[in-house]
């Protein structure tokens, strides 16, 4: 405990002067129009849109059968800890590792990845993958919303949610309206190019997202986030406002010290918990603590934005270990009592398919590496930071995961950051679109409902 108040302090100390620093005005921030990330030289980009399917190649699934059979994991769990507080169990992933040998099916996952329309244009240099699908021709009134995926993640954690958003009567959500869903890989996640050139941050990354959505004829367009998703969408709202109709968010980028005001009422919370509207975040509201458990919790997150390729070697070069590092989030952060479980809780809210799919498609497309540099150009970029204090006046909905690590933030501090129009918490840890589609898409209804 000596060491976490040791770096709680200077941790209090920071997010009071972040909210002071915060006071000052808007520097000016300048957004680029275009760069380019691809290889070589700038060079126009091809503004076709193809369609595309996945395919992986049967080479490589026999590799990845072969190295799963000579997998090294020959450390034994401590004979007092046979649970997820030192990292993933070893004695679950020697099951998980039978499971993947045994059972798993890549040729069906890929087949429900391709039930999707999927396609990929040129932007920036890079080529970008994309789900583009479409509701029955029975809604009259449909309206186009662009969901972004974060880390470890890609946009197969949304194969139950977009189905709900497209057809909502037929999964028992009430609503004469329904989505036309745009879900596009990150540009160095899941199918689309990995950038080649240093640079590629949130910001450019909600830039090229909004190119995709012009090519695609969306001038007006809605939003929803989670984890680098609420970070993209935040900041395309933020510096594209004319384009977006109203952003749904299910984690809130309004860290502790974002205002002045927020900060205040984080800490009034604190002391005077009566003074927050939720009873639940009554219970446990507590921004230091909070704070205490990110330090334990993101260590990763350090590693990756600072030496993200050293990171990321062995990962791309063993699955077992590529699996252990990005299933075990799947645990910690739905619930952090998962963490003292043997089997991480892992199968409470997913099954191994789903949970093996999402480390199929990093290792498929060998882009753990890419995958992790984001978190280096995301504190690279100082103009996300920046951004970060820019108010969004844009109907904003904050749907508030209850198991959530880095969120549960109090609607009397999200407001200060946004123009809440909507807000719902559920039970649900941070995979919100993976863990708990249905809610989900209900707030998301709900809220562009009560805005029409
Ligand atoms: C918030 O959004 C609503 C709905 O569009 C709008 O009427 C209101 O003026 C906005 N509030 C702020 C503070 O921007």
């Amino acid at each position: 405990m000596g060491i976490l108040k040791l770096i709680l302090v200077p941790v209090a100390i920071g997010v009071l002067a972040a909210a002071v620093w915060n006071l000052l005005p808007e520097k000016e921030i300048n957004v680029e129009e275009n760069n380019y990330y691809g290889s070589g030289k700038a060079k126009p980009d091809n503004t076709e849109i193809k369609p595309f399917k996945v395919n992986v190649e049967q080479s490589v699934i026999d590799d990845l059968k072969h190295r799963l059979q000579n997998a090294r994991i020959s450390h034994s769990v401590l004979e007092d800890s046979d649970d997820f507080y030192y990292g993933f169990n070893s004695k679950q992933l020697l099951k998980l590792r039978d499971y993947w040998l045994n059972k798993y099916d890549w040729r069906k996952q890929e087949a429900t990845i391709n039930q999707f329309p999927q396609f990929k244009t040129e932007i920036e240099g890079l080529q970008v993958h994309f789900l583009h699908v479409k509701p029955p021709k029975s809604y009259k009134n449909v309206k186009p919303i662009l969901v972004a995926h974060g880390w470890p993640g890609n946009v197969f954690e949304f194969y139950k949610f977009i189905p709900l958003l497209t057809d909502p009567k037929k999964h028992g959500i009430d609503s004469d309206f329904a989505f036309e869903v745009i879900a596009p890989s990150i540009p160095g996640y899941g199918w689309s190019d990995q950038p080649k050139k240093t640079g590629f941050s949130q910001l450019a990354c909600a830039r090229v997202f909004r190119k995709l959505m012009l090519r695609l004829g969306y001038n007006k367009f809605y939003l929803q986030g989670g984890d680098w998703g609420a970070i993209i969408t935040s900041l395309l709202t933020k510096v594209y406002p004319q384009n977006v109709m109203a952003l749904h968010l299910n984690m809130m980028p309004a860290m502790p010290g974002a205002n002045a005001l927020g900060t205040f009422y984080d800490i009034l919370g604190w002391l005077i918990p009566s003074t927050l509207s939720s009873k639940e975040i009554q219970k446990t509201h507590n921004p230091f603590s909070k704070f205490g458990l990110l330090i334990v919790e993101t260590g990763y997150m350090h590693l990756q934005a600072t030496k993200p390729d050293t990171a990321g070697t062995s990962l791309n070069d063993s699955p077992i270990g590529l699996a252990a590092y990005i299933i075990e989030k799947f645990s910690t952060w739905t619930n952090t009592e998962n963490r003292a479980l043997p089997d991480g809780g892992l199968n409470k809210r997913f099954t191994n398919d789903e949970l093996l799919t999402i480390v199929m498609i990093y290792w498929t497309n060998g882009n753990i590496v890419s995958s992790q540099r984001f978190y280096r150009e995301m504190f690279l970029d100082r103009r996300c930071e920046a951004l970060g204090k820019r108010y969004v006046s844009t109907p904003t909905a904050h749907a508030s995961g209850l198991n959530e690590l880095y969120d549960r933030t109090p609607i009397e501090v999200s407001r200060h950051s946004y123009n809440i129009t909507h807000y719902t918490e559920i039970d649900m840890g941070h995979f919100a679109a993976f863990e708990a589609p249905k809610p989900l898409a209900q707030s998301v209804f709900k809220f562009v409902k009560d805005l029409n």
